[in-house]
């Protein structure tokens, strides 16, 4: 286990989401800004009017480095400005700390941290000056986290606290994936659509004795409605969502099976860490323009744009454990690969 942090600029919700994290994953919460406060017996605002910032960074550091190296894992949420620090982003950087890097645009943070007073450096035109902090900082953010994770849709699709509430529960799972990684028992099969993930499913789940979960299957099951139709009626991100959900469902079953992912888990990194978690992914490869060719094919589908094909390469690569080339080759030739690549990871 580890510490989990979650860092961003002010407004993100590092607090309120922190808070709820550590009580879904049973753990102890500190918010930074508050520990200086307690510690010190001072205000955030306070100790920057008397003292300046160079003074808040030293007791942030400090606090950041009691926090970060106690034995007990905790959720803290650091204050925005933490990763301006060598220091602090050092021992962030370490592999057994999670950093959840959160993120929204300088007016939508705006609008939700003018009425506070610990945030001396809002003072006056916030919209302005979290752009220009955001640009100062986001090398440092995307330098310490692990995953990054833009808040604006869970606020946009839910009122304030359901979209907390969810935002937490994204966050605890990526935390569950990132402790379990490559620990799930399941051989997952992912790649461009047309590259026969479920007929090869079947075929090496056969092999192996093991059910096969296909993710177009259960979603038509669960839902009444072919990928297509949820994309047509209520969008790509509702279909990607109801994507992902499947697979994490199928991840945190005990039963060990194969799995034939939709392409668009690979898309977000809460989609990756979940199929990083998994024993073996394996990446059915076709070319890029042969498989864009082919997207859209089958009438279950939604089209996909031709570069969408090209654009996930990399992504897939990234959680992949091995790769076997599909091209032309029938089921069967392809199903043998796939064997032969579990068999090399065993
Ligand atoms: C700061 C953010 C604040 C607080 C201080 C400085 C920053 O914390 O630490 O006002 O430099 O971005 P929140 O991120 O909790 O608002």
């Amino acid at each position: 286990m580890s510490h989990v942090v979650l860092v961003g600029l002010s407004g993100t919700g590092k607090t309120s989401v922190g808070r709820r994290v550590a009580a879904r994953l049973d753990r102890c919460f500190v918010d930074a800004d508050e520990e200086i406060e307690e510690r010190t017996g001072r205000t955030v605002r306070g100790i920057f009017a008397e003292d300046g910032e160079p003074a808040f960074r030293e007791l942030e550091t400090e606090v950041m480095a009691d926090l970060l190296t106690s034995t007990e894992p905790v959720v803290i949420a650091a204050g925005g400005g933490a990763i301006v620090t060598e220091a602090t982003r050092k021992l962030l950087g370490q592999p057994e700390i999670f950093v959840v890097w959160l993120t929204a645009t300088p007016e939508f943070l705006a609008s939700r941290t003018t009425k506070k007073v610990h945030r001396p450096l809002l003072d006056g035109d916030p919209v302005a000056a979290l752009g220009k902090l955001l640009s100062e900082r986001a090398r440092w953010y995307d330098e310490v986290a692990d995953v990054t994770y833009d808040v604006q849709p869970a606020h946009r699709s839910a009122p304030k606290p359901e979209a907390k509430e969810n935002i937490a529960d994204v966050v605890a799972a990526m935390v569950h994936d990132h402790e379990n990684a490559r620990s799930r028992d399941h051989v997952v099969l992912i790649g461009p659509m047309g590259s026969g993930k479920t007929t090869v499913g079947r075929l090496v789940a056969e092999a192996l004795g093991r059910p096969l979960v296909d993710s177009d299957e259960r979603l038509a099951a669960t839902t009444g409605l072919t990928a297509r139709e949820i994309a047509d009626a209520h969008g790509p991100t509702t279909l990607h969502a109801l994507e992902r959900h499947m697979l994490r469902t199928a991840l945190t079953s005990t039963r060990p099976s194969v799995i034939a992912a939709a392409a668009s888990t690979a898309d977000e990194p809460e989609g990756r860490l979940a199929l990083v978690s998994a024993h073996d992914v394996v990446v059915l490869w076709l070319d890029p323009e042969v498989a864009a060719a082919r997207e859209g094919e089958g009438n279950h589908r939604p089209t996909v744009p031709a570069d969408e094909a090209l654009r996930r390469a990399p992504l897939y690569d990234s959680v992949a454990t091995a790769r076997v080339d599909v091209d032309d080759r029938d089921a069967d030739t392809v199903a043998k690969r796939v064997l032969a690549a579990l068999e090399g990871s065993a």
